[in-house]
């Protein structure tokens, strides 16, 4: 078994730079089997979420190149159009690949997604906008064969800016005749950098306001795009840093992503200098409390930053209160994170979260992704040696996380329990033989 040990209290420090987004990965991926040429795609992070999407990719027909963060696909001769169920149980996104395919070939047979166990998660808006726009559904039971009957371009309102059905929507209506607009958008950043890559290969997808306007092309030609990056990443490593006394320096932020959240960190205390691309964030010896943060579809704040920020307010001065508003199931690590010592009560939606003075280590189990985050902030805060298991959901979204946070002097291991253990027995066996 793969676990993280990390042995807490060293102030973070030094500097590290973003990786790709995971979120702009994933749909700018399945978005490839709509161009019939090749799309080189840079700063593509190394993901466990990224390497089944391409796995999927492979099974469709596509030609897949890797060469360091650079990704070619070429899926000229895509021609198939099934999912197994396995592959689409690996990850909520692989429900991308029901436009992108209807886009392509007219035709999906998929099976209902899987993901982070975060909320219910359904996707009633991405099927209903899909048949308004004239796909059919077949279902029984989770799986799905949708097939396109009569093409449609209309108005679709999102009774919420739903960022996947946004996607579905935009992945769909690249290649139908016609224009498409979706009202009541995400506005995610991700959205627009999938219609960035989506026009770099000849389409025409409009971003503006919460709106979308998909100008139907014929076809789309090879292309190049380079992946924004990860804010979600760059919150995290704040969070760290505001857990820790830290000084570090984020290299490759865009700010405009980032503006929803700084303002919570000058609140606790932080001080923030950026310097065109580069983030200093430097945090107080104690953080000072944040009043209330709701998470927020973007311009608010992230519901994916939520769990970070949570485990860096454990030992703040004060009562922090944190609502959570996009996913009902979304404060599952809470209980673990308590185990370091913190004091976090929940309330339906509600965390309170009472500083303590200090964290002590703990044996805790990842539960979802970024909740497996907020344990490895309270394990670089805590007083001893921590491990954090169900580490294959913080792989999903932090590539090599263990060698990003040792560069910020950090003290974290992967351990693989079979390799220390066989280690362990040559070692006894040379101790025997000499
Ligand atoms: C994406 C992100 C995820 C992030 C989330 C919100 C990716 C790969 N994942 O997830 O990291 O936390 O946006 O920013 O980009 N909903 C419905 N019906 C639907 C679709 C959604 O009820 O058809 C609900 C969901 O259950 C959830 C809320 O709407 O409560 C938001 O979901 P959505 O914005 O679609 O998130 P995802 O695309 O799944």
């Amino acid at each position: 078994m793969n676990y993280f040990e990390i042995t807490g209290g060293n102030s973070l420090n030094g500097e590290v730079r973003l990786h790709g987004a995971k979120n702009s990965a994933l749909p700018i991926l399945t978005a490839a089997v709509l161009v019939k040429g090749q799309c080189v795609i840079h700063n593509c992070p190394d993901l466990s979420d990224v390497r089944k999407t391409l796995e999927i990719l492979k099974s469709l027909g596509c030609s897949v190149e890797q060469n360091g963060s650079t990704v070619i696909i070429d899926a000229a001769d895509v021609n198939k159009c099934y999912i197994d169920e396995s592959s689409m149980r690996k990850m909520r996104s692989s429900i991308l690949f029901l436009g992108s395919l209807l886009g392509r070939l007219g035709k999906a047979d998929l099976y209902l997604p899987g993901g982070c166990e975060i909320g219910t998660r359904p996707i009633d808006m991405h099927l209903n906008a899909l048949m308004e726009l004239g796909a059919c559904f077949n279902e029984n039971g989770s799986y799905l064969s949708c097939t396109v009957k009569n093409p449609q371009c209309k108005r679709i309102i999102l009774p919420f800016a739903s960022v996947g059905a946004t996607e579905n929507i935009i992945l769909y209506s690249v290649l139908q005749e016609g224009t498409t607009i979706i009202v009541n958008a995400a506005r995610e950043p991700e959205i627009q950098d999938l219609a960035d890559f989506i026009n770099s290969c000849g389409g025409s997808v409009i971003v503006s306001n919460g709106e979308v306007q998909i100008n139907g092309v014929k076809a789309l030609h090879s292309g190049e795009h380079t992946i924004i990056p990860d804010r979600i990443l760059a919150s995290t490593y704040m969070s760290a840093c505001a857990a820790t006394a830290g000084d570090i320096i984020i290299d490759d932020v865009k700010p405009t992503h980032l503006a929803p959240v700084f303002p919570y960190f000058n609140e606790m205390g932080c001080r923030l200098y950026l310097d065109n691309r580069r983030l200093r964030i430097v945090a107080p010896k104690r953080l000072k409390r944040v009043r209330k943060v709701t998470t927020l579809p973007f311009p608010g704040f992230p519901t994916d930053s939520q769990s970070p920020l949570v485990a860096a307010l454990t030992t703040a001065r004060g009562t922090s209160c944190i609502k959570e508003t996009i996913f009902e199931n979304r404060f599952r690590y809470v209980s673990e994170l308590n185990r370091f010592g913190a004091d976090i009560e929940i309330n339906d939606n509600l965390a309170l979260i009472n500083g303590v003075r200090q964290l002590q280590c703990a044996d805790v189990f990842a539960t979802d992704l970024r909740g497996g985050a907020a344990l490895i902030v309270g394990a670089l805060a805590a007083q001893g040696t921590s491990k954090i298991y169900n580490i294959n959901f913080i792989d999903r979204g932090y590539e090599a996380l263990e060698k990003s946070f040792s560069g910020l002097n950090a003290d974290i291991k992967r351990i693989n329990d079979e390799e220390r253990e066989k280690d362990e027995s040559i070692k006894e066996c040379e101790k025997i033989c000499s």
